[in-house]
């Protein structure tokens, strides 16, 4: 079984806490092909809430033609219980986005762009300039309002378009993101290709110009490496996680984006090293089973498979 040290002990300098934000009802479930019934989204982040996990990312305020899974992020919102411990926060592109949010009462919003060009034109319709000139309103207002900013920069390690792309182009997108006020900065490997010396080396880079309080990463394991990738992010001095309960997830603009690092895999690894989360393990296995039973494919996360064999 899993012995759990105290974090630290023969690796130094790693966290004694992460803070896990929970991505799978909005990036885990706006790529399932089956639509997932609103009661069910609804009951899927109660249970995830009730495991204990601080941020959850419900649903996004997109173009419904765009990610038509999540056309229901409105009811979504509206019907969720809202524990007080817990930050629920929803994706959003653009003024409507945020319009559309506030009707609801959501209180952290997460914007997205790109360090890649050729991406942020697929999946926003804007260029990397573009998006953060309409995200400079959007964060004023937000802020305006009480509201907590996250923004992603998708494509930090790989673009399905343009292949590998340079740590100094996240940079400077993380860093105008930072200029414009986002409160925390969600570094993608929307793709699932970095490696751990890659991540080691762009972490290094972007620390450089960045409080690591307000870094985040979120890697998708398309490849396998993606509990490789957040050990090297924990030695970098990282302590903010994105996860996906099951495994669900992907990116309907970056084929093979499937899978994003699970929930359930993180967890156990954090809590074998000693790292504290607060998040029940046992309990994201329900949440998991529960919206299982909603998809047309099991869940891909390692440890669910292993606990629910
Ligand atoms: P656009 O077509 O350029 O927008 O879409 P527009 O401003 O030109 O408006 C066109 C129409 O869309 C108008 O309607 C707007 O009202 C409507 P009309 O007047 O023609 O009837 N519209 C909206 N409707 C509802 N909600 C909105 C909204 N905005 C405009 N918010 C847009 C631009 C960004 C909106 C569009 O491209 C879009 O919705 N894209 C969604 C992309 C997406 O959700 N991708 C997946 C999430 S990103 C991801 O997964 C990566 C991440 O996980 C990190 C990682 O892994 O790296 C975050
Ligand atoms: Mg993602």
């Amino acid at each position: 079984m899993n012995d759990a040290r105290p974090a630290g002990g023969v690796l130094s300098g790693l966290p004694a806490a992460v803070t896990v934000v929970e991505v799978g009802p909005r990036d885990g479930l706006q790529n399932e092909r089956v639509f997932v019934p609103t009661e069910a989204k609804i009951a899927f982040v109660d249970a995830l809430a009730a495991a204990g996990l601080p941020v959850i990312e419900v649903t996004s305020f997109v173009r419904p033609d765009a990610i038509p899974q999540l056309r229901d992020a409105e009811d979504v919102m509206r019907g969720i219980a809202r524990c007080a411990a817990v930050r629920y926060a929803a994706l959003v592109p653009n003024e409507r986005g945020l319009e559309r949010a506030r009707s609801c009462g959501v209180a952290e919003i997460a914007l997205f762009t790109a360090a890649s060009e050729t991406f942020a034109r697929h999946n926003i319709n804007a260029g990397i300039e573009e998006s953060l000139a309409r995200f400079a309103p959007v964060i004023r207002r937000a802020h305006a309002d009480g509201m907590r900013v996250r923004a992603y920069v998708s494509t930090a390690f790989g673009c399905p378009y343009e292949g590998r792309v340079a740590p100094a182009a996240v940079c400077a997108v993380m860093e105008k993101l930072l200029a414009l006020g986002a409160d925390e900065i969600s570094i993608g490997d929307t793709i699932g290709v970095a490696t751990p010396t890659q991540v080691a080396e762009l972490c290094a880079l972007l620390l450089r110009h960045a409080d690591p309080a307000r870094l985040a990463l979120h890697f998708h394991d398309t490849r396998g490496t993606a509990l490789a990738n957040v050990l090297a992010g924990l030695l970098a001095g990282i302590a903010v996680f994105d996860a996906s309960a099951g495994g669900l997830g992907g990116c309907p603009y970056a084929p093979g984006a499937a899978g994003n690092l699970a929930t359930e895999d993180l967890l156990y690894m954090l809590h074998g090293m000693g790292i504290q989360t607060g998040v029940d393990l046992t309990a994201v296995v329900r949440a998991t089973r529960l919206i299982a039973g909603y998809l047309d494919h099991p869940p891909t996360s390692k440890y669910y498979a292993a606990a629910t064999s």
